[in-house]
């Protein structure tokens, strides 16, 4: 089967959230670094998987590839922006297959259920971005586990992957960047 390398990609605050508790991004959690990384990463995948939120909400000047979740499909169609797909009604593997027959790096840019599914599925990276200092009370966090008082890196460590260096993208905030990378380079 060819080769699919997973990478998820979450700018968290100090309290592992990714939104605030009206599911919207905070401004605290914006940053042009952060950003202009993130741009570059998808630059070099050959698809984004995504929500539907989140693919209505970031139009797509670039015309990157999109695989957008969703209940409402049937299992995975190609509609006019994207390919749309339901995990319940067909395997990840299935979907893969049929959206990029010869691999390819894949970039997971959330929500909260889709970063938890593909901890399931399995990351080969997830570049985890902290903007260092930030709190977003009672916010969506990164992962449902972190619900239950776990941190993302205990989640990330759990399954499987080891942090790299913490870079620092923008001393400012300060926020920064840790690549959790599959320890077992198996797959
Ligand atoms: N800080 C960050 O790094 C980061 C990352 C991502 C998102 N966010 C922010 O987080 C906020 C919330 O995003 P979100 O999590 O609410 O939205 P989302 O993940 O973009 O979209 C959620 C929708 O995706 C579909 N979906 C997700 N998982 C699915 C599954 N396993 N099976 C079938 N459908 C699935 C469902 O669509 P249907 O309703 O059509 O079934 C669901 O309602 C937004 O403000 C966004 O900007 C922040």
């Amino acid at each position: 089967m060819p080769r699919v390398e997973i990478h998820g990609y979450a700018i968290v605050s100090d309290n592992d959230c990714i939104a605030d508790a009206s599911g919207q991004m905070p401004a605290a959690l914006r940053n042009e670094a952060d950003w202009a990384t993130f741009q570059a990463e998808l630059n070099r995948s050959a698809l984004t998987v995504l929500g539907r939120l989140g693919h209505e909400a970031h139009p797509n000047p670039k015309k990157r590839l999109r695989l957008v979740l969703s209940s409402s499909s049937a299992g995975l169609e190609r509609r006019a922006d994207a390919w749309w797909w339901n995990p319940a009604r067909l395997a990840w593997a299935e979907a893969i297959r049929a959206v990029l027959p010869e691999g390819g790096r894949v970039a997971v840019p959330g929500g909260r259920q889709v970063f938890d599914l593909f901890l399931g599925i399995g990351y080969d990276a997830f570049h985890l971005t902290r903007a260092e200092g930030i709190l977003v009370p009672d916010g969506i966090p990164v992962f449902s586990e972190c619900r239950g008082g776990r941190s993302a890196e205990q989640v990330l460590s759990a399954a499987g992957l080891k942090p790299g260096e913490r870079q620092v993208l923008d001393p400012a905030v300060p926020v920064t960047l840790t690549i959790w990378r599959r320890a077992d380079g198996n797959r």
